[in-house]
């Protein structure tokens, strides 16, 4: 596996444009939840600092939950299987669950959780928010309910985003190109 060197990063998006993408969504959640509850749904790792800065804005009665996915092998693509780690998740029959992603690539992972939830559970309402949103790779049908920013076929880092496990640190988002 070839190393990345942080100073071959070309910044997508600054952490100024992440936090403001991140309020603007927090905003919409807000409005559109203001009398409900919500329970979060976090898939690690990548999403950690998504939801982290997510849930600081919002303002309804809300619980948080952390399941662990993963689908990419330690390169640049997706393999399209999607392995659950860890996928412990508590009572969510007649709650509002909004499942909170970094990326939506392929759409295997989305697909197989919302399969997942929807098996398992009678949500009263199951959503999907994901940060970043790579349409032009999509593989299976499924579409992020809420999404900050759409990004082109691109291998992504920081922010949550990893290559070979390194770089979730980066406060901004960067490619290599
Ligand atoms: P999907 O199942 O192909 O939609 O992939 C979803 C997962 O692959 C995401 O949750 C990420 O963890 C990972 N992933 C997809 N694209 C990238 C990328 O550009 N950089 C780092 N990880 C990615
Ligand atoms: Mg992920």
């Amino acid at each position: 596996m070839e190393m990345i060197k942080e100073s071959d990063l070309t910044v997508l998006f600054s952490t100024e444009q992440i936090q403001s993408g991140v309020k603007k969504l927090a905003d919409i959640l807000n409005k559109e939840y203001c009398n409900d509850e919500l329970y979060l749904i976090c898939v690690l790792k990548g999403s950690i600092m998504f939801m982290t800065d997510l849930s600081k804005h919002l303002k309804m009665p809300l619980r948080m939950e952390f399941i662990r996915l993963s689908s990419y092998g330690s390169g640049f693509t997706s393999t399209g299987r999607v392995s659950a780690v860890d996928i412990a998740l508590p009572d969510l029959n007649d709650k509002n669950v909004i499942i909170v992603e970094d990326i939506i690539d392929t759409g295997h992972t989305a697909r197989f959780l919302m399969d997942f939830i929807h098996h398992n559970f009678k949500p009263k309402m199951l959503k999907f928010c994901s940060l970043l949103d790579k349409k032009c790779k999509r593989e299976v049908e499924i579409d992020a309910d809420y999404h900050c920013f759409e990004v082109d076929d691109k291998f992504l880092v920081g922010y949550g985003l990893d290559y070979d496990g390194y770089y979730r640190n980066l406060p901004y988002i960067g490619y290599v190109e």
